[in-house]
């Protein structure tokens, strides 16, 4: 029996850049308040999706608020505390990068979000691009070093939770004896990049292991996933990035001495959807109008080392043309599908610009009605090169509610997702996976 299909709706929101915010419908003045995030929670939780999930950063790129909110956002775990009290079976996955904080506080903080929620908090483990001016540090510290960092602090944080299990809590009026001390226990944690004592001022709701997601795919960030992670939130612009994304990982795990399905891929979808193909190419069109062709050249020359300032548009970019990539690209995992990409297709600068590589994060796309969505996915699923997405709707708020209350039950009518929750914490939606007799 094949798993059931995972699936997040991303908070982003990517429905408003581009010229999507300038929309009458788009609601883009609530944005920095609750209800703009609850009214999207609110409908996948109807389409009985496992989780919402608000990507972030730290800092501010102050040339891209001319042009739409960006990455400018409340912060996730806040916003997802909010949320928690209005909904009751998604998930609420919040990201924490692991080069900024002190871990005590984010280990406090999830664990917060998972009593407030009742068990539905997750966290997605970033380890961050940029803002590092904002935290005292002139450069940002290498890749290898934010993953050594990230896998101490996870390590810990994890400590931390485990330092005040739930046994220890006992409310016994009748005795009263509120807690077992001898149950709580400091960690005594003294690493390469943290000394903590503990134990965490927070007992374990004792839901089961809270749910974590990694991003970020170069050969070290894999590791890190295989041994830590549930979910991998990926970037994979074609299907067959995608299942040798899989395919490896599930080795990796496999060689950590965890099952190959402990870790689920789960890609980054963008969804351009309309009532028919036409309108949803006018949707995508419309959107990518605007694009600043300067900075999308920026970004591919920061990626690859190459300069098209002045190339012709026509002009094919071959293997010849490509520099060795860069010591120390901001993302490896972007740069390197992208120079996947130009090695393959010897694209135009042109082409280029309505690539998802150089576009969309490097995300999977797709433009047309839901139920062509519908099939897409269901080949990707087929070919094992998924075990889920992550929605990330762009156009207009209509291609939202369409990937919510079109494309996902289209997929559930399919017998390729849940018709319904059968429990009420973020782990046991990522466990109940089993397919159900097909309708
Ligand atoms: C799909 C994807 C999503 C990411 N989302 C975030 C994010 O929301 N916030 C952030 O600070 N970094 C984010 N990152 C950056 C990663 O955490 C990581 O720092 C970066 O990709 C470098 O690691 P790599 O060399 O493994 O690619 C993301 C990376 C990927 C691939």
């Amino acid at each position: 029996m094949a798993a059931q299909l995972h699936i997040g709706m991303s908070l982003s929101p990517t429905w408003l850049s581009g010229e999507g915010w300038r929309r009458p419908d788009s609601g883009v003045e609530g944005l920095y308040g609750a209800d703009f995030a609850l009214d999207v929670a609110r409908r996948a939780e109807a389409a009985h999706l496992d989780f919402v999930f608000r990507p972030d950063t730290l800092y501010l790129d102050r040339a891209m608020v001319e042009t739409g909110p960006g990455f400018g956002a409340l912060d996730p775990t806040l916003l997802m505390a909010a949320l928690a009290r209005e909904t009751a079976h998604i998930g609420l996955l919040t990201t924490v990068s692991t080069t900024f904080w002190p871990p005590y506080v984010v280990a406090r903080q999830l664990q917060s979000l998972n009593w407030l929620s009742g068990g539905r908090a997750g966290w997605n483990i970033v380890t961050a691009l940029d803002g590092q001016r904002n935290f005292g540090m002139e450069a940002m510290p290498d890749a290898a070093a934010r993953y050594a960092r990230a896998e101490e602090f996870v390590d810990l944080v994890k400590k931390l939770w485990a330092s005040y299990p739930a046994e220890a809590l006992l409310a016994d009026r009748g005795t009263g004896r509120y807690g077992d001390a001898a149950l709580v226990q400091p960690v005594s944690h003294r690493g390469e990049s943290f000394a903590v004592e503990g134990p965490l001022n927070l007992p374990d709701p004792g839901y089961g292991p809270m749910p974590l997601v990694q991003a970020g795919a170069s050969e070290r960030g894999r590791d890190f996933a295989a041994a830590v992670a549930d979910a991998i939130f990926a970037s994979s612009p074609d299907r067959g990035v995608a299942a040798d994304l899989r395919a490896d990982l599930r080795a990796r795990a496999v060689r950590q001495g965890r099952a190959a399905d402990a870790i689920r891929v789960l890609p980054g979808l963008s969804l351009y959807l309309a009532g028919s193909r036409a309108e949803a190419r006018d949707l995508h069109a419309a959107t990518y109008a605007r694009v600043n062709r300067a900075r999308k050249l920026a970004s591919v020359r920061e990626m690859t080392g190459l300069d098209l300032e002045s190339w012709p548009g026509d002009r094919p970019i071959t293997a010849a043309d490509l520099p060795p990539m860069p010591a120390a690209p901001r993302s490896r995992t972007h740069a390197e599908l992208l120079r996947r990409m130009i090695l393959r297709e010897a694209p135009t600068p042109d082409e280029l610009m309505t690539r998802p590589e150089v576009m969309a994060s490097g995300h999977w796309q797709i433009v047309g009605t839901p139920a062509e969505a519908a099939d897409e996915i269901a080949a990707w699923h087929a070919a094992g090169a998924i075990d889920g997405v992550v929605l990330l709707p762009g156009g207009s708020a209509g291609s939202m509610h369409l990937s919510l209350e079109a494309l996902v039950p289209e997929l559930a009518g399919r017998g390729l997702f849940r018709q319904g929750y059968s429990g009420r914490s973020f782990r046991g939606h990522l466990e109940e996976s089993r397919k159900p007799e097909a309708a």
